[in-house]
């Protein structure tokens, strides 16, 4: 067999049995709820995602319902899931789908990319997942998996749409229903067994089809990824003190409150001049609000 087909065949055969039970893959999960869980998941880990979903979607369950209400209140529920930019998009995300698709999440890659927020990862995840179409889906988990499994390095080189998406295509099933289930499948593998730090190759269903462990694990010798800088003493933690106080009231927070929330005046200037240009808050007569 072909390694291509060995791989999506185990792969396949492996998520039926071990997927993780996550409220996206129930079935009856709307399209919609498909693209707010993308969005969530872009940047967040699934087990602070799941509660702060289902609420969303509780509260709601249409992109008509989310369009009905000021973007602030999308900053709101988005609470503590981080890059609350993600929120905005979803609201401008839902705003757009009602305008220009009738309150219907769209179908077609085109459609989905054209959308605030939605790249070539959520757009062709919500076309495949949701829509059962047949797309590659590429995150950072399945191009770790393809680095190792296909390519024999321990780690992806640095993400090219181009590159990436034809590496999957090369190894997407032909049928849609399978395609979908590849797509689903290896990004868990990635996700839980074949992991950035420590893979668990003895639980791998595919190490006997792994090039970088039949060549021995050789160590990574590309251009390594930037790490993320420290979040304690950021301008990203002065900007989540900033939000997290105007999401506890319905109205305005004074300025004089706001200077109080951190000592280092030009820092939080920054933050509040950051989030001001970023449209995540506005000024009012009476000081700071969410839009
Ligand atoms: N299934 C579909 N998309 C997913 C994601 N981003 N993380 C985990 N499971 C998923």
């Amino acid at each position: 067999m072909q390694h291509a087909t060995v791989l999506s065949d185990t792969l396949i055969a492996w998520f039926a049995e071990n997927a993780r039970d996550l409220p996206w893959r129930r079935p009856g999960f709307s399209a919609w709820g498909t693209l707010v869980s993308e969005f969530m998941l872009q940047q967040t880990p699934v087990v602070r995602v799941v509660p702060r979903l289902e609420e969303w979607l509780d509260r709601w369950p249409t992109p008509a319902a989310l369009a009905a209400e000021p973007a602030g209140e999308a900053v709101r529920a988005w609470q503590s899931l981080g890059y609350p930019r993600r929120a905005l998009w979803l609201h401008a995300a839902a705003v757009a789908i009602v305008e220009r698709h009738a309150g219907v999440v769209p179908r077609g890659v085109d459609d989905l990319l054209a959308l605030p927020g939605v790249g070539d990862y959520t757009a062709r995840a919500v076309a495949a997942f949701a829509y059962g179409d047949r797309h590659p889906v590429v995150d950072t988990n399945i191009r770790r998996v393809i680095a190792r499994a296909v390519e024999g390095q321990g780690e992806p080189g640095p993400p090219s749409a181009r590159i990436d998406l034809v590496a999957m295509e090369a190894l997407l099933p032909h049928e849609p229903v399978a395609a979908r289930a590849f797509n689903g499948a290896i990004m868990e593998l990635g996700a839980v067994v074949c992991t950035a730090r420590a893979p668990r190759c003895d639980a791998c269903p595919i190490a006997r089809a792994c090039l970088w462990r039949t060549a021995g694990y050789p160590p990574f010798e590309g251009r390594r990824k930037a790490v993320q800088k420290k979040y304690e003493g950021s301008d990203r933690q002065v900007r989540g003190l900033v939000l997290r106080a105007l999401r506890g009231t319905s109205g305005a927070v004074p300025a004089s409150d706001v200077a109080a929330l951190w000592a280092d005046d030009d820092q939080r200037a920054r933050a509040v001049a950051g989030l001001l240009a970023d449209g995540l808050v506005v000024e009012t007569g009476a000081g700071y609000a969410l839009p």
